[in-house]
Order: C-alpha cells, then structure tokens, then sequence
C-alpha cells in the first residue's frame, strides 16, 4: 500500500547573506564576489509514513525540523527530491501561520475553512465546538492580531483538529500553552490516533515524543542522524546531548580555580563531583556520588561546619547537607585539606544539577566563605522512570487475582 506520507530525497537550500560594510570602491571591484552563502537546510531526506501512524522529528534548534514539515505541508517548495500525501492536511507550524491579523477569530477560522476547501456549513457546524475547545468564546469576534501567543495556539490548534483532517502536521507550537490546553491537545491527539489518522509531529519535549510517536527521525545539520523506532532514536537523541553536556561541563571543571579569600583568609579550592565508577560531573541516580571539598587558610581553623547545597536547574535548593556540629563544635581543623562527602545513594533524578559550597563558623554562624555553583554535575536516570527531581526509597503492593478463580 502507498504510504500515506511520502518524501523522497528531500532538500532544500537557504540562502545566508552576509552584513558587510563596504565602500562603494569595494562594491565597484568586488562585484562579482556574491554577498550570500548557500547552504543545506534539510539535505536529501526521506520517509514513509503509513496511514494512522504518529511520527515525530527531533533534532537541535536550526536542524532543519520546521523546514522540512513546511516542505512536507507545501508552505516551502524543495529544492531537490519529492513530496506526497494522501488526503486532506492540516497543519499547526508555527504560532500565528495562517492568521489575518486584521479580521476576527471567527473570520479566520473560516478563511483557514476556505482554504482547505471546506463547505462554509461544515465550518457552520464545526465552529461552536472550534471556539469552545480553544476556550475563546470571550475573544472570537476580536481581531486576532491582539491574541496573545497562547490564544494564537489555541485557536489554531482548535481549528487544526476540527478540519477532519487525514493528516495532521503538528510543529512543536503546543509548547505556547498551558498546561490545561496541553494536556487536552495530547487527549485530542491520542484520540485522533485511535481514529486512524496520520500524524507527524516535531517536538523537543522528550517525553511527549515517546508517549506518542510510534517511529521517529533524528536530523542534525538537515541530514538524517537516525531513524526508526521511536525509543531507540530518543534515547540515541539524549544520550548525544547529555554526551556534549558532560563534555563542556567537564572542560569547565578543570577550569577552576577555587574562591578568593573570605574572613579570616579562608579560601576554597577545587570542589570536585564524582560518580560511582570515579568520573568527574557524572553521577547515576541511586548511585554512589562523591564531593571533595579542598580548602586553605592562613592558620588553622576552630570549629567550623561545612555545608553543601544541591539545587536542580534554575529552581530552589533541593537538598542542602551539612557537617555535624556536636562532632566539629570545638575540633581544630588543619591549615589545608580536604572534607569529603559520601552520598552512598544519590536521590536525584536525571537532570544537571548546580551546587553551593560553605564553610561558616559554629559559634557566631558568621561565613568564613561561599561559592555559589562551583560547577554542575550532570545525573543519568539510566532508564528510571521516575518523574520529577528526588528519589524515594519506595515499594508497590498491587492485588493479584487467581486466574482459576474467575469465572470466565
Ligand atoms: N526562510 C529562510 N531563509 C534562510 N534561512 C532559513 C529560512 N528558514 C530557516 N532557515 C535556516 O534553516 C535552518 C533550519 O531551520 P529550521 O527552522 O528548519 O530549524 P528547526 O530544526 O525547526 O529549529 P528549531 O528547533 O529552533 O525550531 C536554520 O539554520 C535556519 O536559520
Ligand atoms: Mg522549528
């Protein structure tokens, strides 16, 4: 059977042009030298999809996603290779596409109704429930050009949905909602899944992609990385950035020199990460994690409490540790050393995680000296599937039925 998506040797060419400030003897001598760069956006890429199938796309800002879902939706014309699909397509590609600013919501929707070639007493029939599911019932006789982004998304994608398309192009818009409204497109989705309709969606949000595609395509720079079942080309996908992460936060590490001098002269060195197996900045959740915390002073050091704080990407402390005071109130520490913190089962769920490093005086609480982020330590959630930022230690009990006991 033809597949209902067909792209075959896909590519397109952009054009860069470059920004240079020039005499005009430069401009008058240099003529011939052209002022622009060509260059591959999508470069000879090809699919089948098959009907009622949900395929997604992913890859890195300017990979070339958007590109080739505006080829495959008719919007871009390929410079090289084929394009076909069966049936009628709507698409959602990016905020506002598609939209006369000047005329109202209810204008558009039949504007987009006209131009996918819908009887106006379909649009008639359809536009009560295309208002309510975008929840702009307030707004739809405002012009749209004063929408915000995420009334923009929500009327598209409401209108997207009710064309009774066979093939649906998503581009990652959803993200412009809220949570509400993501969460009724994913249930739309699904049920336009069960419906057998064709889907191709490009998203970065991981999870959604294999909660919902069945097969998957990696594009880097425009050309195919990988491609087939969606949780092999997800997890390639996010083990190459977390790879490149590590790597640039592993390059930074040994950048580091330690804090300047705080009271009393008291100074951080190095503050190192390890994991289990001994590697810098990388640590498995439920694994073993290591933090040597190296620090000078003029002299030594009476009764002073270290304190580490784990604070998850850009949000609030996590989990903050400190020495015991009883054990350090009165212990004179060494000019120089090391304080070491074992965490026998690390409890962070996958993710980077940035650091606070401390070291105060017991009896006044006054801080000897502070580094804020000495560096990030990356976590593997090596396949759990958790969801959030902390691991409990936790069990299920689940009833079971004895088989031979039902009455069938
Ligand atoms: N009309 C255009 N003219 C010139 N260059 C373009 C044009 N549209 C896209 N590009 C370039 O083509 C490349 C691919 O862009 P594209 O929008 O397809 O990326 P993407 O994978 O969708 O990225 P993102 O994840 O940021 O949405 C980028 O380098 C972009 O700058
Ligand atoms: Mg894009």
């Amino acid at each position: 059977m033809e597949p209902t998506i067909r792209v075959d040797g896909l590519s397109k060419r952009f054009r860069i042009y470059h920004q240079r400030s020039e005499t005009l003897k430069e401009v008058l001598v240099d003529r011939r030298r052209s002022r622009f760069e060509e260059f591959w956006a999508v470069n000879d890429i090809s699919l089948e999809i098959n009907e009622g199938e949900t395929f997604g796309i992913i890859g890195a800002n300017g990979s070339g996603k958007s590109t080739l879902l505006k080829c495959v939706a008719g919007i871009l014309v390929p410079d090289r290779g084929k394009v076909s699909v069966k049936g009628r397509m709507a698409s959602l590609l990016e905020v506002g596409a598609g939209f006369h600013p000047d005329y109202s919501g209810r204008e558009n929707i039949y504007l987009n109704g006209a131009i996918l070639g819908l009887p106006r007493r379909y649009i008639n029939s359809v536009i009560d429930e295309i208002v309510g599911f975008a929840e702009l019932e307030q707004f739809i006789d405002n012009p749209v050009r004063n929408y915000s982004s995420g009334m923009y998304t929500r009327l598209g994608f409401s209108i997207a949905i009710h064309m009774d398309p066979d093939v649906l192009l998503i581009d990652e818009v959803l993200a412009v909602g809220d949570e509400a409204f993501q969460r009724r497109c994913m249930d739309h989705i699904e049920s336009m899944r069960r419906e057998g309709r064709t889907l191709l969606f490009v998203s970065h949000a991981a999870d959604t992609v294999r909660k919902l595609c069945d097969r998957c395509l990696w594009i880097e720079h425009g050309s195919q990385r990988l491609a087939g079942d969606t949780d092999t080309v997800v997890d390639g996908y996010i083990g190459e950035v977390n790879r490149r992460e590590l790597e640039a936060l592993q390059a930074s590490a040994s950048e580091l020199g330690g804090s300047e001098p705080g009271w009393m002269g008291v100074r951080l060195g190095s503050v190192e990460f390890a994991g289990s197996d001994g590697e810098v900045n990388s640590v498995t959740t439920g694994g073993e994690l290591t933090v040597r915390i190296a620090y000078e002073s003029p002299s030594a050091i009476r009764g002073a409490r270290f304190r580490v704080s784990f604070y998850p990407a850009g949000q609030a402390v996590l989990l903050s540790v400190q020495t015991d005071d009883g054990d350090l109130g009165d212990r004179l520490l060494p000019a120089a050393g090391t304080v070491t913190l074992s965490v026998p089962s690390a409890p962070f769920l996958d993710g980077v995680y940035g650091t606070k490093v401390e070291i105060e005086d017991i009896a006044s609480g006054r801080s000897y000296v502070e580094i804020d982020r000495p560096q990030s330590f990356r976590v593997q959630g090596a396949g759990r599937h958790e969801v959030g930022m902390a691991l409990v230690g936790h069990h299920w009990e689940v009833p079971s039925l004895d088989p031979t006991s039902v009455n069938v």
